[in-house]
């Protein structure tokens, strides 16, 4: 016997300051949920891991202005957090965090001290920005200026929105504080650099191997690797992070983005902690056939396609990623999600007054997989009318309200072999077929138009076998018809499963005791009848009713 296959998931550490946007739920939270979940109902075996970003300066510039403590800020916007996820159905197998998590900067520390040993590290003293008024030097987000490399303006210290470029520092033009808009001074202070060009070599070599990822992040980690990759100083001048493990920097920390990527190790450890085989985890980060998926918005393309690479080959233990779905940004009607300046919908505040699965299915149809998209009220709730109400609950509704009226709710006798009956097993497993490889690809919204299309066939066929005709003149045929359409009903609410939970087990409830668990039909679905005759059916009603739009939604903008 084979053993099963093992993917172990992540999603992109969400920063401890921020309420999650949709467009960080559609872009990065949703699909890796999504495709978790669709790997478990194959039978796969998964670890679903994510957690707190906290040692950002983000953090400790929300701190400044609430006046509080970095840890209370984090504390707070972790319950937040935990709480959107779980509203939204994104199950994780373990949620921690950065800076609570047992063992996490030990482990950090262990990553630098391997690459330091490896000579992989080389100090240097440079010019950084600081802050005469603020007495403090501006690490990363706490300068803003132009991009060096698209000049863009309110690029951010270490990184440019605008172009996805990062940098250092001092190549930022215009530079001013974020905190309080003054020009910093540029003071010389010692930092620790990681010598990515000694990892370019095998970086190449990899990245080429690395088919079937999508065009984006490939193209764009090959391109930074061809460009020559500078030393990145991997240190920075805070209190707030996990202390640099050397004597003469004991007041430094560890760059946020080195410590980050270390937590989805140090996380899945935590996972395992109190387990009957707490060492399970290294199986997970070492095993040669175990795969590692990270999600992430196109923003974190060159720190887990170009670093966080370089970082596990410098450790020479742990494996390296498999794929990188990485997405383009959900933008809110045309414009840039920001809190700052109120633009776009919490996930929490959609979620006051629509489902889950309502949430979940339009931010699939909308995902900015390949390009950047767009969400709006209107969109959202015709897409949720036309298209989950008005085809996929009507075609369930339609046939079980006629198995209803007209089998007592009982599944009716099929007919093998029929024209009809081979012609909806046949809609049913190219539908399955094309499911199967578009979710295969990451390509969530490849996948759900499959069901969509399946669902339209269903109904069409539906209609041109005229069951309410055969139903006077050939009641066994009526019966043998609507017996193959059910099936088709079934693999609807298996194949919304990794897309829909509640509404997919609702649907599925209604099958409880004709067929069997959703995992096992999978590998049947339009191969054959599997629904049991004879069986009770459980209606459950309307699952999905029309929706109207929110009183202040249109102008929400
Ligand atoms: N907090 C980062 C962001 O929101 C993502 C960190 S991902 C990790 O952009 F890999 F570093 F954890
Ligand atoms: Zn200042």
């Amino acid at each position: 016997m084979t053993s099963p296959r093992r993917v172990l998931i992540t999603a992109a550490l969400p920063y401890a300051n921020d309420h999650p946007h949709l467009g960080h739920v559609a872009g990065v939270y949703l699909p890796a949920d999504t495709y978790n979940r669709y790997l478990r109902l194959k039978g796969v075996e998964t670890v679903f891991i994510c957690g707190s970003d906290d040692h950002g300066v983000p953090v400790t510039i929300s701190a400044q202005k609430e006046n509080c403590t970095p840890t209370e800020v984090v504390a707070r916007y972790r319950g937040i957090q935990e709480k959107v996820f779980s509203s939204l159905g994104v199950e994780f197998d373990h949620y921690s965090g950065t800076s609570t998590c047992e063992g996490h900067a030990e482990l950090s520390q262990e990553f630098f001290s391997k690459i330091l040993e490896a000579g992989d590290i080389e100090e240097n003293v440079t010019d950084q920005f600081y802050c005469e008024s603020c007495d403090m030097f501006l690490p990363d987000r706490y300068v803003e200026g132009t991009c060096p490399h698209c000049e863009a303006e309110g690029a951010r210290g270490d990184q440019c929105d605008g172009c996805g470029q990062s940098y250092e520092q001092s190549e930022l033009d215009k530079p001013h504080c974020a905190i309080c808009e003054s020009t910093p001074r540029i003071v010389p202070t010692k930092h620790w650099f990681f010598r990515l060009d000694r990892y370019e070599d095998r970086l190449e070599e990899w990245l080429e191997g690395c088919e079937g990822w999508r065009d984006n992040v490939r193209n764009f980690a090959r391109g930074i690797v061809r460009e020559g990759l500078p030393a990145r100083s991997i240190t920075r001048d805070l209190e707030w992070g996990v202390p640099v493990p050397l004597e003469e920097a004991k007041d430094k920390v560890l760059y946020v983005w080195f410590d980050a990527p270390i937590g989805y190790i140090s996380f899945t450890k935590e996972h395992f902690k109190g387990t009957d085989n707490p060492e399970e985890w290294r199986e997970w980060w070492s095993d040669k056939d175990v795969e590692l998926v990270h999600f992430l918005g196109k923003d974190n393309i060159i720190f887990h396609a170009v670093i966080w690479p370089a970082m596990l080959m410098g450790q020479g233990e742990f494996n390296l990623p498999t794929s990188i779905p990485a997405n383009e940004y959900l933008n809110f009607m045309g414009q840039k999600f920001s809190k700052s300046r109120g633009v776009g919908v919490t996930a929490e505040e959609i979620l006051e007054s629509f489902d889950a699965d309502r949430v979940r299915y339009y931010l699939t149809t909308v995902a900015p997989e390949g390009r950047d998209t767009s969400f709006t009220w209107e969109d959202f709730i015709q897409r949720n009318n036309d298209e989950l109400s008005d085809v996929v609950g009507n075609f369930a509704h339609r046939m079980l309200t006629f198995t209803a009226k007209n089998f007592e709710s009982k599944v009716p006798e099929g007919a093998e072999n029929s024209e009809f009956q081979n012609e909806v097993l046949q809609v049913i497993r190219e539908a399955k077929e094309g499911w199967d490889d578009a979710l295969d690809r990451q390509k969530f919204r490849e996948g759900l138009e499959k069901v969509l299309k399946m669902t339209r066939q269903g109904n069409r066929l539906f209609d041109q076998a005229e069951p309410w005709k055969s139903r006077k003149s050939d009641l066994s045929r009526c019966g043998a018809d609507l017996a193959v359409l059910l099936e088709l009903v079934y693999a609807l609410a298996v194949l919304l499963k990794p897309y829909l939970p509640t509404s997919s087990e609702k649907l599925l409830s209604t099958f409880v005791s004709c067929a069997p668990s959703a995992s096992d039909a999978l590998e049947l679905l339009g191969t054959e009848n599997i629904l049991r005759t004879g069986c009770d059916l459980h209606p459950p009603g309307i699952i999905f009713p029309r929706l109207e739009l929110p009183e202040d939604g249109s102008d929400q903008a």
